[in-house]
């Protein structure tokens, strides 16, 4: 983030008061705060003791070998009986788990009980296949129920799941699964989005046909009913299989910190990381925040998470949080704008839907569209609106508030990351006078701090590097087959502290204002991307010699991919800036995805550097961000950016 946003965020003075009449009915007190700093860890066994156990833990934290936490491991759960048989059982079996709204319009309405059978049959299915505690299986699906049933299947039978976001290209499927070295693909023909469909099945048979990889089966979801091949011995059609396996399926408890799932994520790397959750503690947490983070009450509200379930909101407030409260909830196929720019709203108007939790890059593209268009709906059922995934600008925060909000709803700006497993800084609604643009306070049994280099406590009114002081029950266990990258990364810079990678800056009040991160990652419409895996992806195509990626800020993704490269003098003779620039974005897309597909790609003669050789990132986003370059002594080359500038003209 500039300068300038960091002024003007740090004088934004407007503040919004809990409606009493919703605090008298908020799930969340401030006796939940007292409760957390009187006695920290009974607090999370209260919130763990809310789970079904089979059997009842008696320890609650394990810290004697930092940074390898354990928690409630002398209890066993089983995850999906959480989510599903319980709320049977309890009675609420014809509630709705999940209204699904399919992109073309056709829609599917699946009550707890018919989620139960269905995972039941799922789990059925993937045992026949010879999955088992502990087996890895990756999961390429769009935003289509057998999505989440695949994901409880897996969790149904201790093994783990490693969820793939189906914007990936082939290339990296073939990396996640070698990593995850996975025994199953569970994928689809293919997806609706923007009005056409996608096909998915094809990426993997080309990941796996690339790759070393033990994978005996893939099991095939018929959606996009588009032409696929077929590896017979191999692949499997989900339809079939499922008719061929019983409903009938006991669940079995599992240790507490039994593996639930790997979720890759890019670090400051090339090659991304395998975050590894647990059982227990994970479930703990997701279901504790989303109940007291949305306020829910599971028998009348109807919530909607707008996340894919490829990345960690999905995991956390699409699957585990919203299935182990019992809540109803939207999930919806395809894009926000097809077939028209209202579509979201009009979802929301047609279930009434009650809690919503978006990115902020959503809110201002539809923001840039005009409030005509939401406004052209019925929005009052919404009471709770969420945020995550970058930090909300004040404007945006207030739009939301006012257009989609009418004015009334409290705003939840959620702070946390796939490492973190569930929301960790976020006011509570009914609770917090809250500010625009801040996500303010760690919640009950989270502690933080923000620290200077030396890690010492910044005090008020002044910026620093963000740390979790304490253990939570939803941290990473550690980076998949890679202990030593997991202390590397979060724990070296400060022993027992978690170092979470953001900037941030305390208040007068205390309150935590956000401000982007600290390192080589990228965040572009809220999805995490590595410059340095974007400049390998460059790098590996033949006219190029050398890349530079940075994070440039953009008025609606909040940062964009702009790239500076260098191009081989033979191997690019024939070829134009241009003509080289269309080649290197489509080479991305095709390496990484399309989210990581720069927004535009510079050819340069050189790229500047220090006298130590390192990359001067910092002149390439002034450059990208049409700045004045600033300092340039310690360039080696001082030449270098004139040729930059001059090329862009
Ligand atoms: C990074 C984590 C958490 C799920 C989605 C992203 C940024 C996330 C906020 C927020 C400011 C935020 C941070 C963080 N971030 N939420 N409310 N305010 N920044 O998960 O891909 O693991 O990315 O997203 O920079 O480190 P992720």
């Amino acid at each position: 983030m500039s300068t300038t946003s960091i002024d003007s965020l740090l004088h934004e003075e407007r503040r919004f008061a809990p409606d009493p009449d919703f605090t008298a009915r908020a799930v969340a007190g401030p006796e939940l705060y007292a409760r957390a700093a009187d006695d920290r860890l009974g607090f999370w066994a209260d919130q763990a003791r809310e789970l079904h156990w089979h059997t009842p833990f008696t320890q609650t934290l394990d810290w004697s070998n930092p940074p390898f936490a354990r928690w409630f491991h002398d209890g066993e759960l089983n995850v999906a009986y959480n989510c599903l048989d319980r709320h049977v059982e309890a009675g609420n079996g014809d509630r709705v788990a999940i209204h699904w709204e399919g992109e073309p319009g056709d829609t599917r309405t699946i009550t707890y009980s018919e989620l139960t059978a269905e995972v039941k049959r799922a789990a059925n299915m993937l045992a026949g296949l010879g999955v088992g505690q502990g087996d890895r299986v990756a999961i390429y699906l769009p935003m289509i129920p057998e999505a989440v049933i695949s994901m409880l299947a897996v969790a149904r039978l201790g093994a783990i799941h490693s969820v793939i976001f189906g914007g990936f290209s082939a290339e990296s499927i073939r990396a996640r699964v070698e990593d995850a070295d996975a025994k199953l693909v569970i994928t689809a023909d293919g997806g609706w989005r923007k009005g056409k469909v996608f096909p998915l099945k094809h990426a993997v048979d080309a990941a796996l046909a690339a790759a070393e990889t033990d994978v005996t089966s893939v099991v095939v979801v018929r959606r996009g009913e588009n032409d696929v091949d077929w590896q017979h011995g191999r692949d499997v059609w989900w339809h079939e299989a499922m008719s061929e396996s019983s409903e009938e399926h006991e669940a079995q408890g599992f240790d507490a910190e039994n593996p639930l799932f790997i979720l890759y994520t890019s670090g400051t790397t090339g090659r991304p990381k395998g975050i590894l959750h647990t059982s227990g503690g994970y479930l703990t947490q997701a279901a504790f925040t989303h109940r007291s983070v949305f306020d829910l009450k599971p028998e009348t509200d109807i919530y909607w998470c707008t996340a894919d379930v490829g990345w960690v909101t999905g995991h956390s407030y699409m699957v585990y949080g919203p299935l182990a409260n019992g809540a109803t909830q939207v999930m919806y196929e395809g894009t926000p704008d097809t077939p028209h720019p209202g579509r979201w709203w009009e979802i929301i108007q047609k279930y009434g839907v009650t809690i919503f939790y978006t990115a902020p890059t959503a809110i201002r593209s539809f923001m840039k569209a005009g409030r005509e268009i939401p406004l052209a709906y019925d929005l009052s059922s919404l009471r709770v609106l969420g945020s995550v995934g970058e930090p909300i600008n004040p404007e945006a925060w207030v739009w939301y508030r006012e257009i989609i909000g009418g004015g009334k709803t409290p705003i939840v700006d959620t702070w946390w990351q796939t490492e973190t497993g569930a929301i960790m800084i976020s006011a509570l609604p009914g609770v917090t006078t809250t500010k625009p643009g801040s996500a303010q306070v760690p919640i009950p049994g989270i502690s933080i701090d923000v620290l200077d280099e030396d890690g010492t406590h910044v005090g008020m009114e002044a910026g620093g590097l963000l740390v979790v002081t304490e253990p939570w029950p939803s941290m990473l266990r550690g980076i998949w087959g890679d202990p030593e990258r997991f202390q590397e990364t979060y724990w070296s810079k400060f022993g027992t502290k978690y170092f979470a990678g953001d900037g941030a800056h305390l208040d007068a009040d205390g309150d935590v204002w956000l401000l982007g991160r600290v390192d080589d990652v990228m965040n572009v419409s809220g999805h995490r991307l590595s410059t340095m895996e974007i400049e390998s992806a460059l790098v590996s195509h033949p006219i190029v010699a050398e890349a530079a990626v940075v994070g440039a800020s953009d008025d609606t993704t909040g940062q964009a991919v702009v790239a500076f490269v260098i191009l081989r003098s033979k191997k690019a003779k024939s070829v134009s800036a241009t003509e080289a620039s269309q080649q290197l974005r489509a080479h991305v897309a095709e390496q990484i995805g399309a989210i990581a597909r720069p927004r535009e790609i510079f050819v340069v003669a050189e790229l500047p550097k220090t006298r130590s050789g390192k990359i001067m990132r910092r002149l390439l986003r002034d450059v990208a961000e049409g700045r004045e370059i600033g300092d340039t002594t310690t360039l080696t080359d001082s030449t270098v950016i004139t040729v930059i500038t001059d090329t862009m003209r």
